[in-house]
């Protein structure tokens, strides 16, 4: 993993939003995996800046959102499709109809699922992956436990992970979606190249897991170790138990 620390989570998140607009410089055309989460808000403010200034142009470009909760629509104050408007897609120049997303509320959440996958194949798989990381070392959605999901799938979130989002739901757990639809580990790991953000000393743990503990899945993080091509985007807090 190509770990990379800066002194402030500022100064992490305009230097992914820089690796971002280099690699649509590189590749117009690029498929980017776009997480929610309140880590990338600040890389994602950079990409509207640098949008704005006409250094990033993602008129050629796709998006496929990592995740979503399952039982809400994407208008509703707490889905991810909602957030991602809000902070990237209302300030960038991405084509509607390539910007992908799984919806939480369609008649057969097993068939949604599947129709992701086919559609991040149809587009050439995911070029630059941006991933998040949760205080219990998952990506996406993909919760600690016995066993990891390849593809996208549904799933039931842990209490923890409920209440880490619940300040997307007015603070209220009770109103956090029980479950929710995510890119699998093999979705993910797939991606030519991953750029996770992580920051302060909440993460800390958990990064320490993914870079240095045993492939786990009781730390579905730790399994990027496999992959070729990981940056890592830290801040000084979240870097401190390296
Ligand atoms: C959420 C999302 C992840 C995100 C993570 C961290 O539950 N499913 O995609 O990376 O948790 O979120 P935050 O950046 O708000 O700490």
């Amino acid at each position: 993993m190509d770990i990379r620390t800066f002194e402030t989570a500022a100064e992490a998140g305009l230097a992914l939003a820089r690796r971002v607009a280099d690699a649509l410089l590189r590749t117009p055309s690029l498929a980017l995996g776009v997480p929610a989460g309140r880590t990338p808000r600040d890389a994602y403010g950079e990409l509207r800046r640098l949008h704005a200034a006409g250094e990033a142009d993602f008129s050629r470009a796709s998006a496929f959102l990592l995740d979503e909760f399952a039982g809400i629509d994407s208008a509703h104050s707490g889905s991810f499709r909602r957030f991602l408007t809000q902070h990237l897609l209302s300030g960038v120049n991405l084509d509607p109809a390539r910007t992908h997303s799984l919806n939480g509320v369609a008649s057969d959440l097993r068939a949604e699922c599947e129709r992701y996958e086919e559609a991040i194949a149809a587009a050439g798989g995911l070029g630059l992956l941006l991933l998040g990381i949760g205080a219990n070392g998952h990506i996406g959605f993909n919760e600690p436990g016995d066993s990891l999901t390849a593809r996208t799938h549904r799933v039931r979130l842990l209490d923890s992970t409920q209440r880490d989002n619940a300040g997307l739901f007015g603070g209220d757990v009770a109103r956090v979606p029980r479950e929710a639809l995510s890119m699998g580990m093999g979705t993910i790991l797939r991606a030519d190249t991953i750029a996770m953000i992580a920051t302060g000393e909440g993460k800390a743990a958990a990064v320490e897991r993914m870079v240095r503990g045993p492939l786990t899945t009781t730390v579905p993080a730790s399994f990027l170790q496999m992959h070729r091509r990981v940056e890592v985007y830290l801040d000084r807090a979240a870097a401190s138990a390296l």
